[in-house]
């Protein structure tokens, strides 16, 4: 198990409106997304916990007002929350800077950064230790991708230090990418310019590199999974369930699925692969449902394979639907077959026997 370090501040950057998701984040911000049974950023908060995080300012901006009800003052966390909102979004870099002004660290102290969509196995400990032993500015976790032309990418030398922030290319220079979660000396943070638009990314880090500071890279292979669109989403939440990542939220054991409260599975029916059954949905006799999130209240009786599902969807007997986002409250009439990244908008019916492929609707 990890160990933990003493008393640690963190900031969660909460507050991008999530546009590749969509229409799932038309209502809901990414972070409060239910994953695995729990909104998303549950996972993320007991996972830092472990890591000795006691206090964590969240820097929010799109539909700011939702996070408190959910989290309060995080007593039932065992953690002390705070909110710090954008009246316009300021970038990561700002957004940093702005929840900064709620941090109690002295200006010596290690503050730990996390994206609000990231699911990660790593070290956290550890990365906070090498920060710190090595008096760096900031350090970064990277990650190692097989296919780095879709990133930016992070080369190091062979001591570890950041030589440079590349954009995308057809040829990287590595395969290591920046994976979302910083450690920065409290100082550093309050050397970004307040009250503007910042990007970390291309900004923050480019500048503190051209600047000789240390910035640090922290490599490893263990999971990570950005969350920020539709199949990895459903990818984040399958692997929850199934125990691939292991997580002190999930609200049951790991296994085939997770039935929320009020669920009703037939016996007949074939539930599996890492999916999440929401609260009062049934899933009828000769339906499927594999590797998928279906939202609360819904009623399922045809086949559902790697999708997400809003809550008060139906989908009826007779549909397929594979890869695809069903927003809140839409039905899936039989016959329908829908798959490869399709997305129905809320409330949307589609009737019985059209056929569409590949397009929003
Ligand atoms: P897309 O629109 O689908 O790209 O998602 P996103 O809005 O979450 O953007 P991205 O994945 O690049 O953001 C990385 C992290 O930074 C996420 O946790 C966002 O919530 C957060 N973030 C991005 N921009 C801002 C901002 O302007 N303010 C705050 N507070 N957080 C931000």
């Amino acid at each position: 198990m990890e160990s933990s370090l003493p008393d640690l501040e963190a900031i969660l950057l909460v507050g991008g409106q999530g546009t590749r998701l969509r229409p799932l984040t038309l209502g809901t911000p990414k972070p409060l997304l239910p994953t695995a049974g729990v909104p998303f950023l549950a996972h993320q908060l007991a996972r830092a916990r472990s890591f000795g995080v006691r206090r964590i300012v969240f820097a929010t901006s799109y539909k700011a007002s939702m996070f408190e009800p959910v989290f309060g003052d995080g007593s039932s966390f065992g953690l002390s929350l705070h909110y710090m909102t954008e009246e316009t979004p300021l970038g990561t870099g700002g957004a940093i800077r702005n929840a900064a002004q709620a941090l109690t660290s002295a200006p010596d102290d290690p503050v730990l950064i996390l994206n609000g969509d990231i699911l990660s196995g790593h070290d956290i400990g550890d990365q906070i230790r090498q920060h710190v032993d090595r008096s760096a500015a900031v350090t970064l976790h990277l990650t190692e991708v097989d296919d780095p032309s879709r990133f930016g990418c992070v080369p190091t030398d062979p001591s570890g230090r950041v030589t440079a922030f590349l954009e995308k290319t057809p040829n990287p220079v590595t395969n290591r990418i920046n994976a979302g979660c910083y450690v920065f000396t409290r100082s550093v943070i309050d050397g970004i310019p307040a009250g503007e638009v910042v990007s970390v990314e291309r900004e923050t880090f480019p500048g503190l590199i051209d600047d000789g500071a240390l910035v640090l890279g922290y490599a490893d292979r263990t999971y990570w999974l950005d969350v920020g669109t539709p199949a990895a989403f459903v990818k984040g939440s399958r692997d929850l369930v199934l125990g691939r990542l292991a997580s002190p939220a999930l609200p049951g054991p790991s296994g085939e699925f997770l039935a929320l409260p009020g669920a009703v599975i037939s016996p007949e029916a074939k539930v599996m692969g890492g999916s999440t059954v929401g609260r009062g949905s049934v899933i009828e006799a000769g339906a499927s449902v594999v590797g998928s999130v279906v939202g609360d209240a819904c009623v399922v009786a045809g086949s559902v394979t790697d999708s997400v599902i809003g809550d008060r969807a139906r989908i009826c007997a007779g549909a397929v639907v594979r890869d695809a986002v069903i927003g809140d409250g839409a039905v899936v009439g039989s016959g329908n077959e829908l798959q490869a990244g399709v997305r129905v908008w809320p409330g949307v019916e589609l009737p019985e026997c059209a056929v569409r492929y590949s397009s929003d609707v």
